[in-house]
């Protein structure tokens, strides 16, 4: 999640692979989400916009370099369940969302209504169907078998550690607080980074992205390198959407990019009240994980 996004910015993230005409099946983006506000939205009437705030403020003073690291070898292990990705799915219903302003639904509709919406427009790509239905199921770190992570934690936008915090991450002035702001090891523009390093090297704040995207890999998933960096990158906003960190970008992150935007419009707009009916595509999506995973996976 960051901080508000223009209606008419709605679109002009999708940089190819654009259905040709509005008119035949494409994706229209609804203007309103599923309390009636506009997307992404924090302003004054928004009854949510003080716990996003608190919400980043404990995010953004928690998250440091050596908390990532600790989460990432400890989450690593896979040790905590084991299940297939439809299993998965399921248990995300138990799962609410404290950060997002646009989503009111239980998560396994964002999931199908978001799968459903690029599947649309790109019926093709089936991997990145199989994507968007997997991208947010991370988020079971928030239940108590795997751990009960705090909500700051788990969801919300991410951003690198071990360098500068750029200003175009949303409640910036929050991370005056964080141990990592007064470290000279972590504080410069590249802190222990160089130029063009690749994103695979960087630290990124832990949440449902990078726990989703370790389960995936080390599950030994099929889909190719873009789907998996939507599954990691996809709440990195201060990249995708301000372009921020882009020097530490690699000539294969540029490519996965331009697939991380389309689907990010996905994302976004497809949190609405149009119910999926879950029992009719089930059949398509398990065919989808039945090709990329295995049959049951180590979380
Ligand atoms: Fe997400
Ligand atoms: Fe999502």
């Amino acid at each position: 999640m960051t901080i508000v996004l223009a209606q008419s910015e709605c679109g002009s993230e999708v940089v190819d692979q654009k259905p040709k005409s509005p008119s035949e099946n494409a994706f229209l983006a609804p203007e309103i989400n599923s309390f009636g506000h506009s997307f992404r939205n924090y302003d004054a009437e928004s009854e949510r916009q003080k716990s996003v705030e608190e919400f980043y403020r404990l995010n953004h003073i928690n998250q440091t370099y050596d908390f990532v690291k600790k989460m990432r070898e400890e989450y690593g292990k896979l040790e905590k369940v084991e299940m297939s990705i439809w299993e998965c799915c399921e248990l995300l219903n138990e799962v609410v969302d404290d950060s997002d302003p646009d989503l009111d639904e239980p998560q396994i509709q964002h999931l199908l209504q978001t799968a459903e919406a690029i599947r649309k427009d790109y019926p093709n790509e089936d991997w990145l169907h199989l994507t968007a239905l997997i991208h947010d199921l991370g988020k079971v770190l928030l239940l108590p078998s795997f751990g009960a992570l705090p909500q700051w934690a788990v969801v919300g936008d991410t951003h690198p550690l071990g360098c500068a915090f750029d200003k175009s991450i949303v409640h910036h002035k929050y991370f005056k607080e964080n141990v990592d702001n007064n470290n000279p090891a972590y504080n410069t523009k590249y802190g222990v980074y160089s130029h063009g390093c690749g994103l695979d090297s960087v630290v990124i704040s832990w949440g449902h992205d990078d726990y989703m995207y370790l389960v995936a890999k080390e599950n030994g998933t099929t889909l190719p390198p873009a789907g998996l960096f939507i599954v990691r990158y996809h709440s990195f906003y201060s990249l995708h959407k301000e372009g921020a960190y882009e020097y530490l970008m690699n000539e294969e992150d540029v490519e996965n990019l331009k697939w991380l935007k389309i689907f990010n419009k996905y994302d976004l707009y497809s949190k609405s009240k149009v119910l999926i009916d879950v029992e009719k595509v089930k059949p398509y999506y398990q065919s989808l994980i039945d090709k990329y995973f295995p049959s049951k996976l180590k979380w």
